[in-house]
Parts: C-alpha cells; sequence; structure tokens
C-alpha cells in the first residue's frame, strides 16, 4: 500500500480522490447515483452528458452535487447535438472536472471551462491528438486505446504507452482501455500513469443500473466477442465502437450503406448521415442498457470484458484493485531484490 501511495501520489493531487481509479463516463449508465457511489468510495466518477436534453443534465448536475461532497466530472461528447448547451451548462453550475471526448473541443472552449475553475481533461487516441490538447492549454490528458468499449481510436493501448505516456510530462496523463486488473494497474504507474481508467469491469458493479439482460451478456462474453464496427468505406468518417456481437452490429453496416447511398444521391449531407450514425448509436445503446435488448441494442463493451466474470460492489471492487496492485509491487521490489 505505500508503494502505491507514492505511485498514485500526482493522480490522488490532480483529481483530489483517495483513489485515481476513475469509472469512464458511460452514456445511459453513468447517472447520478452511480457517479455519487464511485466518489463516495474514494474513487472518481464522472457523469455522461451523452445527448441528454440540457435540462436533464442539469437535474443530474444537480442530485451529483446533493449526493456527494467528492470531486467528479462531467463527460461531455463534443459531437453531440447538445454539446454547446451542456458545456454552457457545466461552466455554470461549477462542476470540479470536465472531460472533453468525442473529438477536440475548441482552444475557447477549453479556456471557458477552465475559466470556471474546473479542471480539464480530453481524450486523446493517437500522439497527434495528445500533443495538440495540450497545447490547447489542458490540464490532464486521457490516454485511451482501442481495446476499450463505446466509440473508439485506432490505436492500441501498448502503442500509445510508448507514444505518448513515455515520452510526454507535460501534464498529468491518465489511461484507459482494457485495464481490469490491479496488476496491470500497478504496471502503469509504474511506468508514470497518474491514474487508470475503467468503463467494462465498471458495468459488472451491483451499484451500476443496468438492465439484468445487459449484465448477463457481459458475465458470458469472452475477450474476443468485443468486436470494434466495421468501416464501410471511407465517405462517412464513421467512428469505431466496440461491442459485444450480435444482431444489431450486422444492422449497423447495413445503416452505413443506407447512409452512404443516400449521400451520394444528395438526399442527405456527410454531416446528416454522420448524426444518423450517432443518434442510432445513442438509441441502440439505451434499447440495451435500459429494456434489455440484447439483440438488437449495442452492447458497448471493451475486451476486457473477458476478464470479468463476476459482480462485485464498488467496495469490493475498489478493495481488490488496490490489494492486487500493492502484491504486484512487492512482488516487483522483490524481483529487482530491493
Ligand atoms: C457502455 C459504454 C458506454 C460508454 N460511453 C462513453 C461516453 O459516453 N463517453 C466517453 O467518453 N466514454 C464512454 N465510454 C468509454 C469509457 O468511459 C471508458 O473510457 C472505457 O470503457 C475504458 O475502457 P474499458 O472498457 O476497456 O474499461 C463508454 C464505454 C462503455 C463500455
Amino acid at each position: 500500500m505505500e508503494l502505491l501511495e507514492r505511485l498514485w501520489k500526482k493522480g490522488q493531487d490532480f483529481l483530489g480522490v483517495q483513489y485515481p481509479i476513475m469509472a469512464g463516463a458511460m452514456t445511459w449508465i453513468s447517472n447520478h447515483r452511480f457517479v455519487a457511489a464511485v466518489s463516495n468510495v474514494g474513487g472518481f466518477g464522472c457523469l455522461a452528458a451523452g445527448n441528454m436534453p440540457p435540462e436533464l443534465l442539469e437535474q443530474e448536475i444537480d442530485k451529483t452535487f446533493e449526493l456527494t461532497d467528492k470531486p467528479f466530472a462531467v463527460n461531455l461528447i463534443t459531437i453531440s447535438p447538445n454539446y454547446q448547451k451542456h458545456l454552457e451548462l457545466t461552466v455554470r453550475k461549477k462542476v470540479p472536472f470536465i472531460i472533453f471526448a468525442g473529438s477536440f473541443p475548441k482552444a475557447a472552449e477549453v479556456q471557458a471551462a477552465k475559466a470556471s475553475g474546473a479542471k480539464v481533461i480530453a481524450f486523446a487516441s493517437n500522439d497527434s491528438i495528445a500533443r495538440r490538447m495540450v497545447n490547447s492549454g489542458i490540464d490532464a490528458l486521457m490516454l485511451e486505446g482501442s481495446e476499450a468499449g463505446g466509440h473508439i481510436g485506432h490505436v492500441s493501448l501498448i502503442i500509445l504507452l510508448q507514444q505518448v505516456l513515455l515520452k510526454m510530462d507535460d501534464v498529468p496523463i491518465f489511461v484507459a482501455g482494457g485495464i481490469a486488473t490491479g496488476q496491470l494497474m500497478a504496471h502503469l504507474l509504474l511506468a508514470g500513469a497518474a491514474g487508470i481508467q475503467m468503463g467494462t469491469r465498471f458495468i459488472l458493479t451491483k451499484e451500476c443500473e443496468v438492465n439484468p439482460r445487459f449484465r448477463e451478456a457481459f458475465l458470458k462474453a469472452r475477450a474476443r466477442d468485443a468486436i470494434a464496427t466495421p468501416s464501410v468505406g471511407s465517405e462517412l468518417n464513421v467512428v469505431a465502437v466496440r461491442a459485444l456481437r450480435n444482431k444489431g452490429m450486422g444492422e449497423f453496416t447495413d445503416l452505413q450503406m443506407d447512409l452512404i447511398l443516400k449521400n451520394r444521391s444528395g438526399e442527405i449531407t456527410k454531416k446528416e448521415a454522420q448524426f444518423e450514425v450517432e443518434k442510432y448509436w445513442m438509441g441502440a445503446l439505451k434499447r440495451a442498457v435500459e429494456d434489455g435488448d440484447i439483440d438488437h441494442g449495442s452492447l458497448m463493451a471493451g475486451q476486457s470484458v473477458g476478464l470479468v466474470n463476476r459482480v462485485q460492489t464498488l467496495q469490493e471492487l475498489y478493495d481488490e484493485m488496490i490489494a492486487d496492485a500493492s502484491s504486484t509491487l512487492e512482488l516487483a521490489k522483490r524481483r529487482l531484490g530491493a
């Protein structure tokens, strides 16, 4: 525990939490109860703005403040139609941390977030985005590898670690994608990460409010079942999504083809087509998470789904991560003869 304390001090200080193990925002899942529960056990919760009506996001923020006095973040999707309203609201509500996801925030948006007193974290899925985000004035980076669940980039965490984590030390760097054990967390902290973020493993906590069929699918799935959607051609610039293989994944390929044809015939613009794609994912994820439609809904999950096979409380999850990380660090010490 002492070694762990030393290693993650940077992350503790930056986030203002006991355990810099972040529960990544998950659209339709990371609501005020879950976020506050994570922050109250000493972790770091992130409220998912997704494409919520702004009034609903306002309520979610207010309720999170009511349930916890610990730090938490609002995760904003820059490509969501409600993004500008979400940003304005999050700034006005003085949420302590703002995380930009989806695409890059403009420098002025980063400045507006910081001017509210918030600390700003931005996602980077490759090295040039990481550099660009640091130059735009963000306070910390979230390096997310393509093993992750949800919308993903092209590069795996193992490459990003070498391109970014082991090279840059301008700002604290948090890492995500494929992490589900305290053992790996220990090695990532040794490599210089300020902390970690997980999504998939948090689905299998008692406090996470998902339909039992959604959770059951996670319990059964193997790592290889969490596949990335194929991008049909390059006309639409579709961001890949990693989810469990089901009929809905096939339907998404049909949707892409349909949208490409509509775009070619001038029926819709490229922007409208991309908007339709995002609308599809928001709707499909909601159908799976809330209604339990595991055949046609979207079962967004990372490859780490193959590493988790039981439901725990948040407290048990944090205790286990810490115990496993601590014994891994002791083992490393013995290996070094220290
Ligand atoms: C069901 C689901 C929904 C997600 N929704 C979002 C989101 O709204 N915003 C975001 O930035 N990341 C989202 N993510 C990514 C997670 O916040 C997290 O970074 C990712 O799950 C980490 O990788 P892991 O799945 O291997 O743990 C989502 C992931 C999942 C599994």
